[in-house]
């Protein structure tokens, strides 16, 4: 069967003086998701932005917004998310001592409820989770700073976690993130990616929108 993945550019890689100008550029690509890191500089050893930038983006963004988590106590500001108009929110395995509690949570809040995992943890953790998350975050990199270098053994995390998903006849979404680019893209795809999520490899190549088209029509048989 013939498989493609889903393209979610990440706007930390976008020029910050001109985030609206990006914002269309992936609106009007083949992109699936405008992707959006939040960090606070405690969880992981970088602050990135956080709500007045999302609403910001929000006003001009047309496609779904996928935000991605990378702080503590991540409960705190569910509700705030779901007012901003966030569609997905995922929160990371490791910053949630009642993970399920937190996914009900976010689901009751009206958005799709995502997990993430650091490079070093394994996916088998998420075997009783599965159910009550629509997508799962396979960290590629260490999470924190765009621009790092794919870490290689997460192919064979996302053909376990494709495997657990399929197995378990669950809908859950496998999205990768982190030093993904178009030459990786196939080998992602094959090993079971439904998303990748790429910073730099986009919005770092001449024309950003061609390079997202070409990620997005990367067949694997
Ligand atoms: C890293 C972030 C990523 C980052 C990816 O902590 O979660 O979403 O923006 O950037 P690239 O694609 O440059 O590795
Ligand atoms: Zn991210």
């Amino acid at each position: 069967m013939k498989r493609t993945a889903q393209i979610a550019p990440s706007l930390l890689a976008a020029d910050f003086g001109n985030l609206d100008k990006d914002v269309k550029m992936v609106d009007e690509s083949q992109a699936f998701w405008h992707h959006i890191d939040v960090m606070d500089g405690v969880f992981v050893p970088n602050i990135s932005y956080g709500m007045p930038v999302i609403k910001a983006i929000r006003k001009v963004a047309q496609k779904p917004l996928d935000v991605h988590l990378m702080i503590v106590q991540p409960d705190r500001y569910i509700e705030t998310f779901a007012d901003l108009g966030v569609d997905n929110l995922t929160v990371h395995y490791e910053a949630c001592t009642h993970l399920h509690r937190t996914l009900q949570a976010i689901r009751n809040s009206g958005m799709k409820a995502g997990i993430a995992l650091n490079p070093h943890t394994p996916v088998s953790l998420l075997e009783h989770s599965l159910e009550g998350a629509d997508l799962i975050c396979v960290m590629s990199v260490n999470p924190g700073f765009g621009g790092q270098s794919f870490i290689e053994n997460t192919y064979e995390k996302i053909r376990e976690l494709r495997s657990m998903i399929d197995s378990k006849g669950v809908k859950t979404l496998i999205e990768i993130d982190g030093g993904v680019t178009p030459d990786n893209t196939a080998k992602l795809v094959e090993a079971g990616a439904d998303v990748l999520v790429a910073g730099s490899s986009v919005f770092r190549s001449q024309d950003p929108r061609a390079t997202i088209a070409r990620m997005a029509a990367t067949e694997v048989y």
